[in-house]
């Protein structure tokens, strides 16, 4: 069988170059342009014929990056590709899982459905799973995902001097005892109540427990950077460290890394989203991920 063809959407050069010498893969790109009418024009650079085609394409910022996949996607299967697989090491739309006001979008299923009737199947990492427990509740493909504990817990054992652990919120609980378990860490988990879209309240109730230690909070997105902004201010009052923020996919809006550093927190990130705070390298995660899902073929689950 002819090696897999690798295809990444622009922006996604960096973790392509890291996928393609794990997955043994042609690494080619897919070319986007706008038209003077704001259409989208895709061209794939590579042939797909007859081969078993991964596009990779990080979620964050979904919307400007959807079309141009799925036109790359058919265009792919157009002209051949046996298997067309979705690469997407951010996966978007997890959070409005539910429709939380009469008459809004359920954007978590809806997301799904469309990536289902464009690909065979998807690879990703840590999607953001709270009220759906598994991808396969709101997708029809199979998936395969990823974890970064063990690329956190390597970074924070190589970097963090007596770390003591922090987790955001009770869901979060699973994945800091394990992150905290590979760095014979203690922990501790915040509870967090949402004000509003960008707006938190947190509380740590055993947070004198930090002591001397340098307080590492997790996290699996920065976005606004509230979450970690009212966790830090709370830790810097308890610890005599400044705390390290260490979270898996670094959306960061505008202001967000700012706001963190001001209160004088370190913050690092995984390469799922390419950023300048990225020193955590997920790429043979996800390459596993990925390999799993083209040794089983298109059908099987
Ligand atoms: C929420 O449940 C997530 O785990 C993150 O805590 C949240 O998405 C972070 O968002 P923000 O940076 O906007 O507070």
């Amino acid at each position: 069988m002819k090696s897999p063809l690798l295809l990444t959407m622009p922006g996604n050069g960096a973790m392509g170059d890291l996928l393609a010498s794990e997955l043994d893969a042609e690494r080619r790109v897919i070319e986007t342009l706008r038209f003077p009418d704001q259409e989208s024009y895709v061209t794939i650079d590579g042939d797909p014929k007859d081969r078993v085609v991964v596009l990779l394409c990080t979620l964050d910022r979904p919307d400007d990056k959807i079309l141009p996949l799925l036109f790359a996607a058919d265009a792919a299967r157009e002209l051949g590709a046996i298997q067309v697989g979705l690469a997407a090491p951010y996966l978007a739309y997890m959070r409005q899982d539910k429709r939380f006001a009469p008459g809004e979008a359920v954007t978590s299923r809806t997301f799904a459905r469309i990536l289902s009737q464009s690909f065979d199947w998807l690879a990703t990492v840590d999607p953001h799973l709270h009220r759906i427990k598994s991808l396969s509740e709101i997708f029809t493909i199979p998936t395969s995902v990823a974890h970064a504990a063990d690329a956190l817990a390597r970074w924070i054992r190589a970097n963090v001097e007596d770390p003591f652990l922090l987790g955001p919120d009770a869901e979060s609980t699973q994945w800091v005892a394990d992150t905290a378990a590979k760095t014979d860490a203690p922990y501790a988990i915040f509870e967090k109540r949402r004000t509003g879209a960008s707006t938190v309240q947190v509380d740590l109730n055993n947070g004198s427990s930090i002591g001397d230690r340098t307080p590492v909070l997790l996290d699996d997105i920065v976005s606004t950077g509230q979450t970690l902004m009212e966790a830090a201010k709370l830790v810097r009052a308890m610890a005599a460290r400044p705390p390290v923020c260490a979270v898996v996919h670094g959306i960061f809006s505008a202001g967000a890394l700012e706001g963190l550093t001001s209160l004088g927190c370190a913050v690092v990130t995984s390469n799922t989203v390419a950023h300048e705070t990225n020193r955590v390298d997920v790429a043979i995660d996800l390459a596993k991920a990925i390999s799993d899902r083209i040794s089983r073929g298109k059908w099987s689950g």
